[in-house]
């Protein structure tokens, strides 16, 4: 833990990170960012402090996210991630006390929908440093009585959200709340009092215990993932021999970093600076996940800058970054390492770095990248990574002269432009992602009589929900967030369908038009990359060796066979599928069956179809025939084409229950 590791990062390969292979395939890739850092237009105690902050710089419109949302959301979609970490600004919702401001409210649920429909899952954080004025009036976090305001705002948000999101940060950083804003200075109310201080780190670990308990007890409380976000700052003695600068380092990372940890894992809680620690009700385990934000180590002796304009000292091989401190990636490891024992998934809530000019940030995000998948693979619980920030924005006491962003902001005509760093998060992120999810979902269960004969098959219900949705549950298992429902000419059927965290469209046809024409009208909505599946077939394979396969193979199709099933209707030769027929009649020589999920570029549908009606496997297969990738795996395969089998999958669903 005391090491201080240093690597010659020249020599790091990097590969992994490019081809998509560092990361398992459900890796939350997010990015983050806070209302009054980008919405622009708040009034809260930081509009009020900043004619005073070091800066004196005032947020204003910072970067009018709020009336640019639609836009925004374009931008956070083109970044390939998979979730998106959003701050909800009080003093909008609540401007006065008791008054909620339903168009505030209406916005972020608007801000929530728009990232689901997109595939994107919110995660909301509900306290990041801005308070109403009414609130800090009344003393902020320096009172006790005052937590049950805060509280009552939670609640109001996740009534209205708690159904669509899932993902929820109580309080940002209050070690940073509190040593700026009660000991240096340096964000509101600007206080440097010790005293102070303990009251509101003491006030604000009741309020996040409060507050978790308060949401876990609501509609949608159990399912909801709830946790703190606590920045871990490294401290490292500056000379190695000397014990004081030891026993400095010691003394702030306990107050920084070891001490708030220590409450969320006890119960008690010793504030900074404190002699005693007291008990606080619902703190133990009050955190279902650990936000980690990590930016830097810091190197402590004695006389160490309490001011910020000081530049802080660090090692001679270390590059600074513009807000001074060294980029320290090492210290990221340190950071899990430390946060480990509390035995919660961990998240990184926040990694980035002030950068004007772009030419660090590339190298910033693959260090700190590496270092992740490399404790994933140590056995960490490391969930996901979210890179701070989105774009460019009001970067607190220092105002818009730091740039932490993706995208370039403008600041005087609020045009939005990728940096090269951003272009190359958003093709790791990709290359990681599992493609979009194809279902062929149009199919009448003509055998199976009754009410499959009007009602398509992938809606029938086994095991108490449609087929369709273990279909969905089992994609989405695997990390896919996304899927295509081609409902064939019964689409009426298909609505009001939903699935939780997965963003789903249908498309209909206005007569039956076979595999191959849904697939051929519905190619507006194709990705370049999908996984094809039948509406009908359960097949829970792994993923993520089909679609690394497929993108080694730069294949066009790549098919899972298995083996393993009573009759064959392929040839496979060499890890080809050389031919393919599903009639009865077949060569003795077959050797495989086709098990369902499969891997297509859109260019084949492209290529091959043709409007009407048409069979995709009989009409493509045979032209592609030595083109196609199999991917042979053994798994059995589900379907529900006969009452028969539908029975055996409904024993299949059984035995997995009472397992
Ligand atoms: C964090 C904070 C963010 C952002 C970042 C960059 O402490 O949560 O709001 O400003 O630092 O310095």
């Amino acid at each position: 833990m005391w090491a201080e590791e240093h690597r010659d990062w020249s020599t790091v390969d990097y590969s992994k990170l490019i081809s998509g292979e560092a990361f398992p395939s459900t890796f939350m890739w997010g990015v983050a960012t806070a209302a009054h850092q980008i919405e622009g237009g708040n009034v809260n105690n930081w509009s009020a402090f900043e004619p005073h902050s070091k800066s004196g710089q005032l947020s204003g419109l910072a970067c009018d996210h709020f009336a640019r949302v639609d836009q925004d959301l374009e931008l956070i979609s083109n970044l390939n991630v998979s979730h998106y970490r959003f701050s909800i600004e009080w003093s909008r919702v609540e401007p006065e006390q008791g008054k909620w401001n339903q168009e505030a409210i209406k916005w972020y649920s608007d801000l929530v929908d728009g990232l689901v429909a997109r595939g994107i899952q919110p995660m909301a954080t509900l306290h990041h440093f801005t308070q109403p004025l009414w609130w800090e009036d009344k003393g902020g976090f320096e009172a006790e009585e005052n937590i049950a305001n805060w509280i009552t705002f939670c609640k109001k948000m996740f009534e209205v959200l708690g159904s669509r999101v899932k993902w929820w940060c109580t309080i940002n950083e209050p070690a940073v709340f509190t040593t700026m804003g009660y000991i240096l200075g340096e964000f509101p109310p600007g206080i440097r009092s010790f005293k102070r201080a303990r009251t509101v780190a003491l006030n604000l670990m009741r309020a996040h215990a409060q507050c978790y308990r308060a949401l876990k007890k609501m509609p949608c409380g159990k399912e909801a993932n709830i946790g703190l976000v606590k920045n871990i700052n490294i401290f490292d003695p500056y000379r190695r021999w000397n014990p004081i600068h030891w026993l400095q380092a010691k003394l702030l990372d306990e107050m920084f970093n070891r001490c708030w940890l220590k409450g969320i894992k006890k119960g008690r809680f010793r504030p900074p600076s404190s002699l005693i620690s007291r008990k606080i009700t619902g703190l133990k385990g009050s955190s279902d996940f650990i936000g980690v934000n990590y930016y830097t180590h810091l190197l402590a002796t004695p006389f160490m800058p309490t001011k910020v304009e000081i530049d802080p000292i660090i090692r001679p091989w270390e590059e600074r970054t513009d807000f001074r401190y060294p980029m320290y990636a090492e210290g990221l490891r340190r950071s899990f390492d430390m946060v480990e024992n509390l035995n919660i998934p961990i998240i990184v809530t926040e990694n980035g770095v002030a950068d004007d000019d772009d030419d660090m940030r590339p190298e910033h995000i693959r260090r700190h990248l590496l270092i992740t998948a490399e404790a994933i693979e140590d056995g960490l619980d490391v969930r996901g990574f979210y890179h701070w920030s989105l774009m460019d924005n009001f970067e607190w006491a220092e105002g818009y002269d730091l740039r932490f962003g993706l995208y370039h902001v403008n600041y005087e005509t609020q045009e939005r432009k990728l940096k090269e760093s951003g272009e190359l998060y958003a093709d790791i992120a990709k290359a990681h992602r599992m493609p979009q999810v194809v279902i062929l979902a149009g199919g009448l269960g003509t055998r199976l009589g009754g009410i499959a004969e009007k009602v398509p098959k992938s809606l029938i219900e086994v095991d108490g929900k449609p087929m369709l949705s273990h279909i969905l549950e089992w994609a989405q298992s695997q990390g896919c967030m996304d899927a295509l429902i081609l409902t064939g000419h019964l689409g009426e059927h298909f609505d009001g369908f939903t699935h939780q965290g997965m963003a789903l469209n249908f498309h209909r046809e206005t007569e039956p038009l076979g595999t191959g024409g849904a697939l051929w009208h519905a190619k507006e909505h194709l990705q370049d990359e999908f996984i094809l599946l039948w509406g009908d077939d359960f097949h829970p394979i792994d993923y993520n060796k089909l679609v690394s396969l497929h993108r080694r193979e730069s294949s066009k199709i790549t098919m899972t066979v298995t083996e393993s099933h009573e009759d064959m209707n392929l040839l496979h030769q060499d890890g080809r599928v050389t031919a393919y027929d599903k009639s009865e009649n077949k060569p003795e020589n077959f050797n495989g069956y086709e098990a369902g999920t499969s891997v297509v570029d859109k260019q084949v549908v492209e290529n091959y179809g043709k409007e009407g009606k048409w069979s995709w496997e009989e009409t493509v297969y045979p032209k592609l025939s030595g083109e196609i990738v199999a991917h042979i795996d053994d798994t059995a395969f589900w379907d529900m084409g006969t009452p028969e089998k539908l029975s055996q999958i409904k024993d299949f669903f059984d035995k997995g229950r009472s397992r």
